[in-house]
């Protein structure tokens, strides 16, 4: 077997590199992709209008203030003030940087970006680099020793793990030595860079070096991108411990590392579901039997970064963990973890105390198959899992459980799924509905039909900018400004200028002004990249809103005499608790001589006119 087919089924890829000007990779892909088809394979969209709607993926709230423009392919949300462009949404929403948001929207819409200048300055330090090479050799040289160990691949065989599989995995074999690996790489590395990488470890008192890993079969863990970035290495036999991962290095981190998800994520079904199991060896048994898109966490609990990884490929997960009791705990501690970020999620019950391994040799894929089929949701899940710790012959019992139950099911937004959650469990405890579904919905019960609604209170989409008037005033100069910059006089430029905007807005005031001494157009993502967020999603914001035509100069005038008018409130108030009244009483009246001032000259020159 060849090195190069060993580095294809790595599925090892270079780094790309963009130029961050006009015709940048960013406004490719924006080009190449349909915002709402971006957005809405994470959120459910729902279309208002010209626009779509949804509820806010980047702040909780109850009525949908996130709009998504396919006309001008942006979002903003009214609530909080996310804003952006497709790529930005993808950056925002999966805690991404923009090349690897780039590259997550390049892989699920199939665009070529290879034409975009793939540069050595790649966003890896060389130091990076170098771990990865070292991790690469070392999976390399595992791979090929499996080779001259009979014992180890028997043990594979035993295991009905067969030479495709092991290819496909890149699995390998560490000898049951002091430091053959150490040996090997030496000549390449030094011996600092594979201790910092996990492979070797320094005897303290005789200051020597010596492999980390002996004596176990190896799965090499490989990332998304085909980088391998560390190891498990398991015994051949019964000893302890079982298994042996690299420890966490700046590249290796376990609570954001799924095993398998490198094979998975191009394996996907058309459901786009992805199973998640507990073991390497689940993993590898999964694939074997045709289920290519498992993965599995490595021996660690399930984290809000995995669920968020999985999310970027699937829309369904699927739990398989072990049936054991530990098995269920985990299962129902993961269910918790993936709610509200994942939308569907299912649970596979095996059953007998089996893991997924143990269940497909026993009664083989199609039974598995037929299991996912079947798979419970995760409250139907939780709440069987809850009525195993009953006994509901007890009419003692029975009641608890109920009002446990009713507990978790008050939990659920959706009032279908409560109703559908209350027949089910009024069926199973013969019990009348009606009494299940008053503690369930509470006020929202309705004895009539016997079923629960929601209530939801209708809250007005008001955008924060119009919150107050004298902003709302200045976010129209502002808007103006930004949209009539090429065709506005100098004078009307100037005015604008010249004007001292409330603290709230200077930030966004001056990056426009500063952006249009560069710039000649508007381009998002250039204001994207270059600005606050703050300012950017502002500036967007302003770009979706619609803009009418203004009186600049009498704009600018209800905004001063705004600004007098508080002034003199503020006054008013020194003057109750003032030393000094009579400075402060001179200083309200040449305020209210400005304000008729302003006052007239703007009737004049509405005459004029
Ligand atoms: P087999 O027993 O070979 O079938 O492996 P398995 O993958 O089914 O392992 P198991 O269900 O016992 O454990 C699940 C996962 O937990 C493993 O794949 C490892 O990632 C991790 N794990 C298990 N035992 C150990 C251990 O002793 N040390 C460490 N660090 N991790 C372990
Ligand atoms: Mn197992």
């Amino acid at each position: 077997m060849c090195v190069e087919i060993l580095i294809l089924t790595f599925f090892l890829k270079g780094g790309y590199m963009t130029k961050k000007n006009e015709g940048s990779v960013f406004d490719y892909i924006n080009d190449q992709v349909n915002i709402i088809d971006v957005i809405s394979s994470y959120i459910t969209l729902e279309r208002a209008g010209k626009n779509h709607k949804a509820l806010c993926p980047f702040h909780n709230e109850k009525t949908p203030s996130f709009i998504v423009s396919e006309e001008k392919q942006l979002y903003h949300c009214f609530g909080c003030g996310a804003a952006g462009n497709a790529v930005s949404f993808v950056m925002h929403y999966e805690n991404l940087d923009p090349i690897d948001a780039v590259e997550t929207l390049a892989e699920k819409y199939r665009i070529d970006i290879s034409a975009f200048s793939r540069s050595s300055q790649s966003k890896n330090t060389s130091f990076d680099a170098r771990y990865y090479d070292i991790l690469k050799d070392a999976a390399i040289f595992f791979y090929r020793n499996l080779r001259l160990h009979p014992d180890a691949m028997a043990y594979f065989q035993r295991r009905g793990i067969h030479l495709d599989v092991i290819k496909q995995f890149g699995l390998g074999f560490s000898s049951d030595t002091w430091a053959e690996l150490l040996k090997h790489l030496s000549s390449k590395y030094n011996a600092l860079d594979l201790e910092k990488v996990g492979l070797v470890i320094k005897n303290k008192d005789q200051e020597r070096y010596y492999d980390r890993f002996r004596n176990r079969v190896m799965f090499p863990i490989i990332n998304p991108k085909g980088k391998v970035i560390g190891f498990g290495g398991r015994v051949l036999d019964d000893s302890l411990p079982k298994y042996l991962n690299s420890p966490e290095t700046d590249i290796f981190n376990k609570s954001k590392t799924l095993y398998g998800l490198n094979l998975a994520k191009n394996s996907l079904n058309e459901k786009k579901q992805l199973i998640i199991a507990e073991g390497y060896m689940d993993v590898i048994s999964l694939h074997t039997h045709g289920f290519k898109n498992a993965v599995a966490t490595l021996g660690t609990a399930l984290t809000t970064d995995h669920a968020r990884l999985m999310r970027r490929y699937a829309d369904e997960i699927i739990i398989c963990y072990d049936s054991d009791f530990a098995g269920q705990k985990a299962a129902l501690r993961s269910v918790d973890v993936l709610n509200g970020i994942v939308d569907k999620v299912k649970i596979v019950v095996l059953g007998e105390n089996l893991d997924p391994d143990d269940y497909l040799k026993k009664y083989g894929a199609q039974a598995l198959k037929d299991k996912i089929e079947q798979a419970e949701t995760a409250m139907t899940f939780k709440l069987n899992h809850l009525m195993h710790g009953f006994n509901l012959n007890d009419e003692q019992q029975k009641i608890e459980f109920l009002s446990k139950a009713s507990l978790i099911l008050s939990e659920i937004d959706n009032a279908f799924e409560k109703n559908f959650h209350v027949e089910r469990l009024s069926h199973l405890l013969g019990v009348n509905k009606e009494m299940i579904a008053r503690e369930v919905f509470k006020e929202g019960y309705n004895p009539k039909t016997q079923y629960g609604f929601y209530d939801k209170k209708k809250e007005e989409l008001i955008p924060r900018i119009a919150s107050d008037k004298k902003l709302f005033f200045e976010n129209q100069l502002i808007s103006h400004y930004m949209h009539h910059y090429k065709t506005m006089t100098h004078d009307q430029k100037s005015m604008i200028e010249q004007f001292t905007f409330s603290k709230e807005l200077q930030d966004v005031f001056h990056f426009i002004h500063d952006y249009y001494q560069t710039h000649d157009t508007l381009n998002i993502q250039t204001i994207i990249e270059n600005a606050d967020i703050s300012v950017s999603s502002h500036i967007v914001k302003m770009i979706h809103s619609t803009e009418t035509a203004m009186d600049i100069e009498h704009a600018i005038a209800n905004i001063l005499i705004m600004n007098i008018d508080q002034d003199i409130t503020h006054l008013t108030q020194a003057l109750k608790t003032s030393e000094n009244p009579t400075d402060i009483q001179k200083e309200i009246q040449s305020k209210r001589i400005m304000k008729q001032e302003l006052t007239l000259k703007m009737r004049q020159r509405k005459l004029k006119n």
